[in-house]
């Protein structure tokens, strides 16, 4: 049973502040958790309940998230057994009572939802992942690596789309899938090094140069970094992107324009015209992956962009779905990408994220678990990726602790399980 709910305001890996929660069970077992935060939010995500107190940490405090659960949710959720997550979470819905998370903030939701989780799994001394999936829980995902940030997660950058990604399609473990980004990731570097960039990190990990000549130079030089730590591209190390799309789309256009700082030529591509483009640079480069392709409101450009390579390529839906099983199905139904990013804080409660991923397998779309760009040092996301045996986890570069954690929580799940461990195969 549950003896107590404390939360309180931690910082994430902007240094701006967060919840993290423990909860404490009878038996004085405790479960503690903390929640993350984007910068290129999807307008329709949950609520994340923010101070707005201008001069207070610019507005970004919590404490009124953190009163949400001490005051609110605590109260009714002490003497709950820590095992009834289901019942927890909605019971937390219903405390809520608004559609969006808007009245307790689904940061205030979710750090109790996973520290609940984390209490029980320690309760019952099980992994994490162990207890969330069961025990038919081997499989270490393939991750996607981020290598250079643009967009939003880069100030210098002219590069319009946000992350470009290395993915280890082919390797014997995780360990070693990571030592393979890892080679390309420092080749990567003194490349750019030679040529007179900035080495220097973004938000996620990634280097973020003052690349002037757009997209392709960015390609080729990951292309180039790849060749030269002697990898197959495509076969061994192959790429993936996220455009973020919905971060430069203007009046039914893609703005490629809108970041470009050194040059001022405007380039404004139509619907069709920007799904050229793309097509264009999967037959050009080793791409095997493109999230956020199309705004999140642009239906009718999602529509263009499945049916010109859906079945070529992975279709990823960040924005558009934001994890909410009623997003997805729509998609589904209107045949919209062929995946789906899984961010627990899109949807804000485990149960509902749960619900997302199942609703993603039985329609054959794969799931990619992921992190957020201002990011803590919990590594819950790794243990759900093991839980439900998913194939692709997006947790950024090999550098930056918060990052980090994630993969190193991957290899001591990898080490536990020694051989009953088996690394994904890209499908
Ligand atoms: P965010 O970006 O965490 O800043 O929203 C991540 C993504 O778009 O995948
Ligand atoms: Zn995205």
């Amino acid at each position: 049973k549950i003896k107590s709910i404390q939360a309180r305001q931690i910082l994430d890996s902007r240094g701006n502040p967060t919840v993290e929660v423990d909860v404490i069970t009878e038996n004085d077992i405790l479960g503690r958790a903390s929640v993350p935060s984007g910068t290129s939010v999807g307008k329709y995500e949950t609520f994340e309940l923010r101070d707005n107190k201008e001069n207070i940490f610019f507005g970004k405090g919590v404490l009124k998230a953190i009163q949400n659960v001490n005051d609110i949710i605590a109260p009714e959720l002490i003497g709950k057994s820590i095992l009834d997550q289901i019942c927890i979470d909605q019971l937390m819905l219903k405390l809520d009572g608004t559609i969006n998370k808007k009245r307790l903030g689904s940061n205030a939701i979710l750090a109790v939802s996973l520290a609940t989780a984390k209490a029980a799994s320690n309760e019952l001394n099980l992994p994490l992942y162990k207890y969330i999936g069961g025990v038919y829980t081997y499989s270490l995902p393939i991750p996607l690596i981020n290598i250079v940030n643009g967009g939003k997660h880069s100030n210098i950058s002219s590069i319009i789309f946000q992350e470009f990604m290395i993915v280890p399609v082919k390797a014997n473990s995780f360990i070693e899938a990571l030592q393979m980004g890892h080679k390309v990731f420092y080749h990567l570097k003194n490349i750019l090094d030679e040529k007179g960039f900035s080495t220097n990190v973004g938000d996620e990990g990634g280097f973020s140069p003052n690349f002037d000549n757009g997209i392709e130079e960015v390609l080729d030089t990951i292309l180039e970094a790849i060749h030269i730590a002697n990898y197959e591209p495509y076969d061994q190390i192959a790429i993936a992107i996220d455009c973020a799309a919905s971060e430069f789309y203007k009046n039914n256009q893609y703005d490629y324009s809108h970041f470009k700082k050194s040059k001022k030529e405007t380039n404004i591509k139509s619907k069709e015209e920007h799904v050229r483009y793309l097509s264009y640079l999967i037959r050009k480069y080793p791409i095997i992956s493109i999230e956020d392709g199309m705004d999140q409101n642009d239906w009718e450009g999602w529509k263009l962009l499945t049916h010109e390579m859906g079945d070529k390529i992975q279709l990823v839906g960040d924005d558009i779905f934001v994890t909410q099983a009623k997003r997805l199905n729509k998609g589904v139904k209107e045949k919209i990408a062929n995946s789906i990013l899984i961010k627990l804080n899109q949807v804000g409660t485990l149960t509902e994220t749960i619900e997302t991923i199942n609703i993603a397998k039985k329609n054959k779309y794969k799931s990619i678990i992921s992190h957020r760009s201002g990011d803590t040092e919990d590594s819950f996301i790794a243990d759900l990726s093991v839980a439900f045996n998913i194939e692709q986890i997006k947790t950024g570069s090999l550098c930056r602790s918060e990052r980090i954690s994630k993969y190193n929580q991957l290899l001591r799940i990898e080490n536990t399980l020694g051989k009953y461990s088996f690394y994904s195969k890209w499908s």
